[in-house]
């Protein structure tokens, strides 16, 4: 079964993106605080690990298991294929199963938890693209099956041919864009008990200080929010994220230890109707009609 972390309200997970093959002494001390903290969900992706380091945040992962093998007890690693440098996607059969087998060889496990294809693949019917999930997960190689940036329809089509169920869908998810509500994907979620990671949950930073000067009044309204509640202005972007009626995890990326304790202050926040919509609002730059 799946996958995603959800204890009680404690509900994160914690990305490595941002990790380089090389920072092993600081990913190591990063994931010791993000389990000590609860977090049990671990996003990776084969792309990840820098300019030309395509697979360096799996080799990541897989060094720190074998440094620190207890830090991987209990949790879930979820994985992502299909960016293929210079295609730009790929999701044909050979191509995914060799991607998996490269992924397990990586992160130095004999399964993955949960295995997305991390961009849709136009040139991939989805009823090959099923038959090679469904083959991945009866072979034992992977648990559960995702998918990442998908639209409602794609995976509609890929649900239709699938045996197994789509568990989740990571997508980008935040206070500075809130194109989820309406494009149908939150909804879809629901309706078919898929479970939603949200990337970039901070706007990949600009939402902080010195952040994008379009989200001057989404920055001001965490702000104040923050200020009426006694946390900072990262938790309450947080808190939007976690607040959906979906189940909705951000997916962390912050790579400084004293901002994941900022973040995790969003689990002791239950937003109001009006705080949360105000955030919709400066977002869109617009009243609800
Ligand atoms: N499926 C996809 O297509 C996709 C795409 C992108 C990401 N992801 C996943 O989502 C995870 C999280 O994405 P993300 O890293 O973009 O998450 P994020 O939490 O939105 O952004 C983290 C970045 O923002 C910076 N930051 C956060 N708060 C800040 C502040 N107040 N002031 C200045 N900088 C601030 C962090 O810097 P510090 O490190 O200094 O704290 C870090 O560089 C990734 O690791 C990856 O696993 C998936």
């Amino acid at each position: 079964m799946l996958a995603l972390s959800v204890t009680g309200k404690q509900r994160f997970a914690y990305g490595f993106w941002r990790y380089r093959e090389g920072d092993l002494d600081a990913a190591t001390e990063m994931l010791s605080l993000v389990r000590k903290s609860g977090i049990d969900h671990l996003d990776t992706a084969d792309i990840y690990g820098g300019p030309g380091g395509f697979g360096g945040s799996e080799r990541l992962l897989g060094a720190i298991r074998a440094r620190a093998p207890e830090l991987f007890k209990g949790a879930v690693i979820a994985t992502k294929a299909g960016i293929e440098p210079g295609s730009p996607y790929n999701s044909a059969a050979a191509y995914l199963s060799a991607a998996c087998d490269a992924s397990l060889s990586r992160l130095k496990v004999e399964r993955i938890d949960l295995f997305y294809i991390h961009r849709p693949d136009f040139l991939t019917h989805p009823a090959e693209l099923a038959e090679t999930l469904d083959g991945l997960v009866s072979s034992g190689k992977v648990d559960a099956v995702g998918v990442s940036n998908f639209t409602t329809a794609q995976v509609a089509a890929l649900a239709h041919h699938m045996k197994a169920p789509i568990a989740a869908h990571q997508l980008e998810f935040s206070a500075a864009h809130v194109a989820p509500l309406y494009d149908g994907t939150l909804d879809q979620a629901t309706e078919h008990g898929i479970a939603i990671a949200a990337w970039s949950p901070l706007a990949g930073g600009r939402l902080g200080d010195d952040g994008a000067p379009e989200f001057a009044k989404v920055r001001e309204t965490l702000r104040q929010i923050g200020k009426r509640n006694g946390v900072s202005p990262t938790a309450v972007a947080l808190a939007f994220v976690q607040r959906h009626p979906a189940l909705v995890t951000p997916i962390l990326g912050t790579t400084t230890p004293d901002r994941l304790r900022d973040c995790l202050a969003a689990d002791a926040l239950s937003l109001s109707r009006a705080d949360w919509y105000a955030i919709v609002e400066a977002c869109l730059g617009q009243k609800m009609p």
